[in-house]
């Protein structure tokens, strides 16, 4: 079957075949082209048959032209091998298409019941075939756009020698304090429940040795690195049992979050901007064909959004100040303590005309235990970025450095001291100022590309009541 060794040479050396976007790219007529895709739309006429084939290098695929003999068993959603002549079409847009010259291989065929007929569907369906959807143009787009967006964010960190940290997936802290952590447990079937037996009668009932949980942020950990390396930073999953069934929560979702010693407020606000409009700005260029089909297709107004970052610089608001707009701007009901609800978002965008905004210095009580207290000692050093249409996108903080004001804290706020012993070493042992924050990487690609529901920007997703595959 040479579908499946054609890639080795004699010299035994890989050679990929083109991808249908490099074919199309090097835009020029050629001889002796073959390539292999899945089939997404055939149209058969008397004489002549038309295919579109992609291989998920494209938003458009290949037009493939042949005569029905050459084009027997092909149907929507087959898998097969090609090879013909690239030349231009006669039509007005000039495009190159793979005239046949041998009949088209079909690898894997396709029967009618194919689910992604040449037609709209609409997300909610293509999420119940979601083994199927990353063949459709807005899914495969979303995962070419997601693919460059992750390159770009290493690429930003790594040009600015930050060391990249793998932190633990299994821990035992609870970083964010909202309870909102997936516990790690061992399936309890007949012999498991012995082993358990014996277990307790030996030491404790968890794997561990005590209860641990899926991560929901990687930030107590890459505060520990900060502390050896000054500048990492952490991009993996993290995950949150929140039952927010919304269309900007998952259960599991990627963040990035950069830790940094020696930085002040006002640096974590300027380096969190400068990321956001160099990833933005790279992706413009990286992925004009996919952007220019979420623009036409998804949001006629995300290049204007994105270009609005791009050309202004982002508000940095105080909290206090926040709260005074909404309520002499707005018909808020807001008090100074309470938090940001989904609409004080959406208005304080609108005031500021759809520029990010910084929301900075929340109060104490309603941010997480590490952050900094300010010489006011009612709010905190943090700030949490909102953009149009995604609300909060980044949330980060300068962190508690001074070992007693913690100890305070942790305290106040009833936390187990013992648990947090390590924590509070890094304060013991040569502590410097040191901050960062977080970025919902699904959230950044939900601004990007414009897609409303955050479900339609991870390959795969997981929320409440659903964990397919
Ligand atoms: O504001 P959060 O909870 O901050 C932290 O976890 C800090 N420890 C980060 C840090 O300072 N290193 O979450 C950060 C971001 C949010 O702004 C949001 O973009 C995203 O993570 N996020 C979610 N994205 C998808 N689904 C959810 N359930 C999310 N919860 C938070």
């Amino acid at each position: 079957n040479n579908s499946c060794i054609g890639l080795l040479t004699p010299k035994r050396y890989y050679q990929w075949p083109q991808t249908i976007k490099e074919i199309k790219s090097a835009n020029e007529e050629k001889s002796s082209i073959k390539t292999r895709g899945w089939v997404k739309s055939f149209r058969a006429q008397k004489t002549i048959g038309f295919v579109e084939l992609s291989d998920g290098s494209t938003v458009q695929g290949l037009q493939v032209i042949g005569d029905p003999a050459q084009l027997t068993g092909i149907t929507n959603g087959c898998c097969v091998e090609v090879s013909g002549s690239l030349t231009r079409s006669p039509g007005k847009s000039q495009q190159l298409e793979l005239k046949l010259d041998q009949p088209a291989r079909v690898i894997g065929a396709s029967p009618e019941d194919y689910p992604l007929q040449p037609k709209h569907h609409s997300f909610e369906f293509l999420r119940e075939i979601a083994h199927i959807r990353p063949r459709s143009n807005t899914l495969g787009s979303m995962i070419r756009v997601r693919n460059q967006a992750s390159n770009l964010i290493n690429q930003y960190f790594q040009e600015r020698q930050f060391q990249l940290v793998h932190t633990p997936i299994i821990t035992a802290s609870d970083c964010e304090g909202g309870g909102e952590q997936f516990q790690v447990t061992v399936p309890s079937n007949q012999q498991q429940q012995q082993q358990q037996k014996q277990q307790q009668q030996q030491q404790s009932s968890h794997f561990f040795g005590e209860p641990a949980f899926l991560t929901v942020s990687g930030q107590l950990e890459a505060e520990i690195f900060a502390s050896s390396h000054g500048r990492v930073y952490t991009f993996g999953p993290t995950f949150r049992a929140e039952k927010s069934n919304t269309t900007r929560h998952l259960s599991e979702f990627w963040m990035v979050e950069p830790e940094m010693a020696f930085i002040n407020l006002n640096d974590n606000l300027s380096i969190a901007e400068d990321f956001i409009k160099y990833t933005v700005k790279n992706i413009l260029e990286k992925c004009p064909e996919e952007l220019e089909f979420f623009n036409k297709r998804i949001d006629t107004k995300l290049f204007e959004r994105l270009n609005c970052t791009l050309n202004n610089e982002f508000i940095r608001l105080p909290y206090t100040d926040a709260v005074k707009i909404l309520n002499n701007s707005f018909s808020s009901k807001i008090k100074w303590g309470d938090d940001l609800q989904r609409e004080d978002e959406k208005n304080l965008i609108t005031h500021f005309n759809g520029v990010p905004v910084f929301v900075i210095d929340w109060p104490k009580q309603i941010k997480p235990f590490y952050t900094r207290e300010n010489d006011d000692q009612t709010t905190v050093s943090n700030m949490d970025l909102l953009v149009p249409e995604v609300g909060e996108l980044i949330g980060g903080s300068i962190r508690e450095e001074r070992y007693e004001k913690l100890v305070q804290r942790i305290k106040e706020l009833k936390m187990d001291e013992n648990s947090y012993s390590w924590y509070l070493d890094l304060r013991k042992y040569g502590s410097a100022p040191h901050g960062g924050f977080g970025l919902g990487f699904e959230r950044f690609l939900q601004y990007v590309t414009g897609l409303q529901n955050i479900r339609d920007v991870i390959p795969i997703p997981r929320h409440q009541n659903y964990c397919k595959f």
